[in-house]
């Protein structure tokens, strides 16, 4: 069974006359919520997302598919927020506790099909780009339980099938004469979809304390600080015009960004100064940070489309023990990596400078993590009555 994930309208996907048993088209993708990470799919329903819409059961389709093609138009080298909004609804495909291949850490798989993933970018794309969508196309097999049959790049949705080689346009030359040398308008993006409650949120809030401290003690001006809130599709961007430093904070959802934070995106490159400072912050819930870098290829590629700069980002391993730590000392043992990790990307921000690729790596062992997470997706289920390995 063939099933097709794309945001063409089911008109343009006839028209292509390719054969499907099932397909989730742009009308149905328009329609859906996107993923609130409420883990509801993992331990309220297990298998199933709790929000009953369009793409609620999209990963029992997958259980019975044999083939999931994906049809996306190409967003800084993955796919669309409209395709994105889908397969972040796919992880109740997978179970919550963990599994080792490789050395690093992955879902436990709920099913034993494997379907096969064929990834269709369309639209044009650079070489950078379709080496980062290379990258996530493997990692999100790898995550789910498929086999990658990799990315084709084609240079439009009706050219599907004919291999396409159409380089993105020159992205504009990044001047910084329009930004000033140091920060004085930061915003703060929060890409979570859980909000105030979520782990990015309290990185953010603890980035924005420490700064303001480090510019008083140094002696410099305190920079502006502009909170922008990005829990799902269609949040207002405004808030970016005018800010010369963006750092993206954001959660890993299926190795890359949030839908709703690619949507952001979208908007971000037309209001953002030439030249914008742009970091990440980013955490995610296995033990590895090094799983966060592939998604900060997906941000440089944001910013070469936006002629915004690159200037580097945050990547927290472990990123479920970053709430229940959150009220130990902020240089005690079970902070402290995360700490220094923000302090090294405040004194790039105050100084305008790089802050290069830095590492947070968790302050208990590997096997600790995992014993605690899988003890708590455990209990959760317990309580709802649920059982963690159902396949609905
Ligand atoms: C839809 C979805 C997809 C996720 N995908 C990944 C993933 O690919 N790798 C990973 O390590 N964690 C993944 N996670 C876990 C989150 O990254 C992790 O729970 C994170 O700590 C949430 O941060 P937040 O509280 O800032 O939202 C995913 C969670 C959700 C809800």
């Amino acid at each position: 069974m063939r099933t097709i994930v794309c945001d063409l309208t089911r008109a343009a996907l006839e028209e292509l006359g390719i054969d499907f048993d099932e397909a989730v088209c742009l009308e149905e993708l328009r329609a859906a919520h996107g993923c609130q990470g409420c883990f509801g799919c993992w331990v309220r329903t297990p298998g199933a997302c709790v929000i009953r819409d369009a793409l609620g059961d999209l990963p029992a389709l997958l259980a019975r598919s044999d083939e999931l093609w994906v049809f996306s138009e190409n967003s800084f080298g993955w796919v669309s927020a409209d395709v994105k909004r889908a397969l972040d609804r796919c992880i109740p495909f997978v179970r919550p506790e963990f599994r080792i291949v490789d050395g690093r850490m992955h879902h436990r798989l709920r099913h034993d099909r494997t379907p096969e993933l064929s990834v269709w970018l369309w639209s044009p794309s650079t070489e950078a780009e379709r080496a980062c969508a290379r990258h996530l196309a493997d990692a999100n097999a790898l995550n789910l339980g498929m086999r990658s049959a990799g990315v084709r790049f084609v240079t439009d949705p009706l050219g599907c099938g004919a291999e396409g080689d159409s380089p993105a346009a020159g992205a504009p030359a990044p001047s910084a004469a329009r930004v000033p040398a140091l920060p004085r308008r930061i915003a703060l993006v929060n890409g979570s979809p859980r909000g105030p409650r979520s782990a990015t949120a309290h990185l953010l809030a603890d980035l924005s304390e420490a700064l303001g401290v480090y510019a008083r003690l140094a002696g410099v001006a305190e920079p502006e600080l502009v909170e922008v809130a990005c829990r799902q599709a269609g949040a207002d961007a405004s808030g970016l015009a005018g800010c010369d430093t963006v750092v993206l904070g954001y959660p890993l959802y299926v190795d890359a960004l949030p839908s709703g934070l690619v949507g952001l995106l979208g908007d971000a490159a037309r209001l953002l100064a030439p030249g914008a400072r742009v970091y990440a912050l980013a955490n995610l819930g296995f033990y590895e940070a090094e799983q966060i870098l592939p998604s900060f290829s997906l941000v440089e590629g944001f910013c070469a489309a936006a002629g915004a700069h690159w200037a580097g980002g945050v990547a927290v391993g472990a990123g479920g023990m970053v709430l229940p730590v959150a009220t130990t000392p902020r240089m005690g043992m079970l902070r402290r990596s995360a700490s220094e990790a923000i302090d090294r990307m405040i004194a790039a921000i105050l100084s305008g400078a790089d802050a290069g690729t830095i590492l947070a790596r968790p302050a208990v062992p590997r096997w600790a993590y995992r014993l605690a997470a899988e003890a708590q997706w455990r209990r959760l289920a317990r309580e709802s009555g649920a059982d963690l390995g159902a396949t609905p």
